[in-house]
């Protein structure tokens, strides 16, 4: 119609969980949606190392355009959040422009994944869909050859990032713990586990599923500290297995 703008359609955010590392965990939606992408966002850190990209890298087309969120590697939130706003805004430049962006999250995108920022700030404006994705703790129990529960047993999901006083209180009373985000916090873990008569009964899973994925007993690791991909993998249940 003369006169009349043109309606451009929006496009869609999907947070896509891309697994743990080993390409072929990825799901088929998954697949399908990177293989199709116009645009791939993702998270680098200090805008280099993308563990999502990597994954993803060998089903993203050529000719799509990689929208790189520079995450600068700090304790501090400030930056963090001033990430997250620049890349919600180069977002939705695309988005605003009728073209699709596919946001590669490793694991599942909404399991302590930091796509959960960019939706908190895109998804109340644009159509956004989450595919989930195999996450690390499961990825980690199966490399491990160990179920992470059976029967009415609990599972915790722990942040090593937690203060000392609340990792004793939670492993004191756990069935099954996965512990997350260890890296210098394995110290803290170290003695939280000897003190309960823990630490024969865990396992470390490092870069689960990935080419050099490396499995060992808590006892036989002696740094202070693990690389950021890393689980701690503690059972104190009956194993009938
Ligand atoms: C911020 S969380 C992200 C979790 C991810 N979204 C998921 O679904 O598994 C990062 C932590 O997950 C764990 N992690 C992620 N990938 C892993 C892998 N391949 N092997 C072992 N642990 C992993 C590590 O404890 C790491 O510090």
């Amino acid at each position: 119609m003369a006169g009349a703008k043109a309606m451009v359609k929006r496009g869609t955010l999907y947070g896509v969980g891309v697994g743990p590392g080993d390409p072929e965990l990825m799901t088929v939606k998954a697949w399908r949606l990177i293989s199709t992408a116009p645009v791939i966002a993702y998270l680098a850190a200090n805008g280099k190392d993308s563990t999502a990209r990597d994954i993803a890298l060998p089903f993203v087309p050529d000719d799509a355009e990689h929208l790189v969120i520079d995450m600068p590697m700090r304790v501090e939130r400030e930056p963090g959040e001033k990430a997250y706003d620049f890349g919600a805004a180069a977002i939705a430049v695309h988005l605003k422009a009728g073209r699709d962006v596919v946001m590669l999250c490793e694991g599942d995108p909404f399991f302590y994944g930091s796509f959960m920022y960019l939706f908190a700030r895109l998804a109340k404006d644009h159509p956004t869909v989450v595919v989930p994705g195999v996450t690390s703790i499961t990825a980690s129990a199966a490399a491990m050859g160990r179920p992470l529960s059976a029967r009415n047993e609990v599972v915790k999901v722990l942040p090593a990032t937690l203060e000392a006083d609340r990792l004793r209180e939670e492993l004191m009373t756990a069935e099954s713990a996965a512990i997350i985000k260890v890296g210098r916090h394995l110290p803290k873990i170290r003695n939280i586990l000897g003190s309960l008569d823990l630490a024969t009964r865990a396992h470390v899973i490092v870069k689960a599923t990935h080419d050099d994925q490396r499995i060992s007993p808590l006892l036989d690791i002696t740094e202070d500290s693990l690389p950021y991909f890393s689980t701690i993998l503690v059972y104190t249940g009956h194993e009938p297995w």
